[in-house]
C-alpha cells in the first residue's frame, strides 16, 4: 500500500515490520535499528546476502552517540556540514549495533537523510531506522513510491510516499584513516567538496588494489534487465548495433523527434540528469528494447557518479 500516514507506518514499524521510506537519494527499505526480525525480513525481500551491511538512518547528530564510537572530529564537523544529506559516512560501531546491520564487521555505516517525512518518521518512532536502497539486490534503485510498489507489491506492508527523490542516486559513502578520508562510494557530495571542507587528503576507494569492502563498489551493480552499454562516440554505437531495436540516452535534448531518444535533463543539467536516470532506465526496461544506448556524461561534479553508475549498469 503506498500512503503518506506516519502513525501507519510506526505502527508496523514497532511491530517488527519493514516499510518503503523515502529519502533525498533513493527510496529505503527501512526496519527499527533494534529489530532482527524486521532486519532479517529487508534481507530476505531484497534477496541480499546477509554479507552486503546496511545504513543507519538517524534524525539527529546527538543519535550518533548510540551507534558510533571514537568518533573523529573531522567525522563531526563533515556531519554539522553535510547532514542532513546525501553523505554516509562509515564510523567504528557502538557494542549495542546487531551484527546484521553490520555483516559482522566493526564498522557501521550512518547519515542523515534530507527528507522532511523520513526525519518525523525517526523522530516520533524515536528510534534510528536502518535502510538499504528498496530494490530487489542488483537492480536499478526506486526514486518514487510507485518504483517500489512495482518491485515487492504487497510484500511490503506500507511505503511511505514522499514524491520524488531529488537527488536521484545514492549517498556518497566515506571512511576515515589516518587523518585521510576514503571515497567508498561516489553521490552527489564530491569529493573537491569533502577535500575544500576538510582540509584533508580525499581519495577513491580502488577496487583494483584491495579487496571489495563495500558491496556497492561490485563491478556490477544498478542494473536493468536489459542490456546497456555506455559510450563515448554514440553515432559510432549506433553505426555498430543498428539492427537492433535500441534506445538512447543523452544528457540534453538533441531535438531529434525520435522515439527511441531519451534525455536526462533539457538543457544539460546534471543534477537534474541525477535525479532522472533511474526513473528512465526503469520506463525504458518495459519498453521491450534490446539494448540502451547511453552516451557518457561529462566527468565533472554529479557527471562523475553518474558514470559510475552507467559503468556497473553496463556490466
Ligand atoms: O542514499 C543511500 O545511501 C540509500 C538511502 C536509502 O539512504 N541507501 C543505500 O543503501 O544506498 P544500500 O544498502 O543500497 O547501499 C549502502 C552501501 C552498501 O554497498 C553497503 O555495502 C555499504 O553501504 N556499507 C554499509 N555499511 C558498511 C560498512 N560498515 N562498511 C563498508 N560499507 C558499508
Ligand atoms: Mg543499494
Amino acid at each position: 500500500m503506498i500512503s503518506n500516514n506516519i502513525n501507519k507506518a510506526i505502527e508496523i514499524l514497532n511491530n517488527n515490520n519493514i516499510v518503503g521510506l523515502p529519502t533525498e537519494t533513493v527510496y529505503g527499505l527501512a526496519a527499527k535499528m533494534n529489530s532482527d526480525t524486521a532486519i532479517k525480513k529487508i534481507f530476505q525481500l531484497k534477496k541480499r546476502p546477509l554479507t552486503n551491511p546496511l545504513i543507519v538512518h538517524i534524525a539527529s547528530i546527538e543519535d550518533l552517540n548510540k551507534i558510533a564510537i571514537d568518533i573523529p572530529e573531522i567525522a563531526l564537523k563533515i556531519a554539522v556540514k553535510f547532514w542532513p544529506g546525501p553523505l554516509t559516512m562509515i564510523l567504528k560501531k557502538n557494542n549495542s549495533i546487531s551484527n546484521l546491520i553490520t555483516a559482522n564487521q566493526d564498522t557501521v555505516a550512518v547519515r542523515m537523510p534530507n527528507h522532511s517525512l523520513a526525519l518525523e518518521l525517526i523522530q516520533k518512532l524515536g528510534t534510528p531506522l536502518v535502510a538499504p536502497s528498496a530494490n530487489p539486490y542488483m537492480a536499478v534503485s526506486p526514486t518514487s513510491a510507485l518504483h517500489v510498489w512495482d518491485y515487492f507489491k504487497e510484500n511490503l506492508p506500507l511505503i511511505l510516499d514522499g514524491g520524488n527523490c531529488e537527488n536521484g542516486i545514492e549517498s556518497t559513502i566515506i571512511g576515515f584513516e589516518n587523518q585521510e578520508i576514503i571515497i567508498y562510494r561516489n553521490g552527489s557530495i564530491s569529493k573537491e567538496k569533502i577535500e575544500l571542507f576538510s582540509n584533508c587528503k580525499v581519495h577513491s576507494y580502488s577496487i583494483t588494489k584491495n579487496d571489495i569492502v563495500t558491496p556497492g563498489m561490485h563491478k556490477k551493480h544498478y542494473a536493468p534487465n536489459t542490456k546497456l552499454i555506455v559510450t563515448e562516440n554514440l553515432s559510432q554505437s549506433i553505426e555498430n548495433y543498428k539492427n537492433l531495436k535500441f534506445a538512447v540516452i543523452t544528457l540534453s535534448n538533441l531535438k531529434l523527434n525520435k522515439s527511441n531518444y531519451f534525455f536526462l535533463s533539457e538543457n544539460g543539467n546534471l543534477e537534474e540528469a541525477a535525479s532522472n536516470l533511474y526513473n528512465q532506465l526503469i520506463k525504458l526496461d518495459k519498453m521491450g528494447f534490446e539494448l540502451i544506448i547511453v552516451e557518457k556524461l561529462p566527468e565533472i561534479e554529479i557527471g562523475v557518479s553518474i558514470n559510475d553508475r552507467l559503468k556497473r549498469a553496463s556490466f
